[in-house]
């Protein structure tokens, strides 16, 4: 569950979503129809991906009631000023052909861009959030120190921090802080862009369990209360993602992947991001 302003409402989540990362505009209208199709409902964008219509395209056309979807966008980096993201917030739901939006993120905190203030940013959300266009806003790769400025500068939690976290880096320090703050965390690049597919002791871990490596590795996000958002661009590997309710990880295997962690990022640090 979700919660975050005004009303207090909530809102749920859907723990297991489909991420649109790298997917260019003219193919993301194939890919999520058909992640929508394997028995996705939680469809991750960002204006940063440039592929918001393609995926308004694929929601129009799905043929699934609106209230059984939940869609999640991005503000980018250069519209981080009032105007900037009030005009791009329009354009991101015109592109998605959506009257409401799920959930509106923060995409990066731009801690030391001159002229742009984090929590000047945030309260431009909650200006969006209180307009009912979005029923949760939230934030991404926020480090401890960005989520504390703006929550004492507007009162707001932020529903949710996306961060990058999968074995290679399990996040401990915020998702301890996440838990106190009462905010979720989601995992983006869940499979570290792939590369925890081959790492050995996952391998193993899969073959013991008669599942593919990247089931262990969403279930073990999943183990961990994590909302997470496996990319694929392949209908098998989008299905195959999906279905990891049949089985689960005791707790030694879950402690052997946490063993895992190496502090080691597949993207971007936060702290070195500019306009
Ligand atoms: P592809 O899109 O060609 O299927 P992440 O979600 O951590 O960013 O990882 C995404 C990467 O992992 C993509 O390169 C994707 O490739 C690959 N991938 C996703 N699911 C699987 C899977 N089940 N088996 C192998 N590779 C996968």
């Amino acid at each position: 569950a979700l919660t975050n302003g005004t009303g207090g409402a909530q809102l749920s989540i859907p723990q297991l979503g489909f991420g649109t990362y790298k997917i260019p505009d003219d193919q993301a209208q194939e890919a999520v129809t058909t992640a929508l199709s394997v028995g996705y409902r939680h469809i991750d964008t960002a204006q940063m991906y440039g592929n918001e219509a393609g995926v308004g395209r694929a929601i129009a056309t799905c043929g699934l009631a609106r209230d059984d979807l939940f869609i999640t966008s991005k503000l980018n980096n250069p519209n981080h000023r009032r105007d900037d993201a009030l005009r791009s917030f329009d354009e991101s739901m015109r592109a998605l052909g959506l009257d409401v939006l799920d959930l509106f993120l923060v995409h990066w905190p731009l801690a030391d861009s001159p002229g742009i203030d984090l929590a000047e940013t945030w309260s431009t959300m909650i200006e969006i959030l209180e307009s009912g266009r979005v029923r949760a806003i939230g934030v991404s790769n926020h480090q401890p120190e960005h989520l504390r400025r703006i929550i004492e500068a507007t009162g707001v939690t932020p529903a949710v921090n996306q961060i990058e976290l999968h074995p290679r880096l399990i996040q401990s320090e915020l998702r301890e802080l996440h838990a106190e703050l009462g905010i979720v965390t989601e995992s983006w690049s869940p499979l570290g862009r792939g590369r925890m597919l081959e790492v050995p002791d996952v391998v193993e871990m899969a073959e013991q369990m008669g599942v593919s490596p990247a089931q262990v590795i969403i279930r073990w996000h999943l183990q961990h209360g994590l909302v997470v958002i496996p990319k694929s661009t392949h209908r098998e590997r989008m299905s195959c993602n999906a279905e990891v309710l049949g089985f689960e990880l005791s707790a030694e295997q879950m402690a052997a992947l946490d063993a895992l962690d190496r502090g080691e990022r597949t993207g971007s640090h936060p702290d070195r991001v500019q306009v």
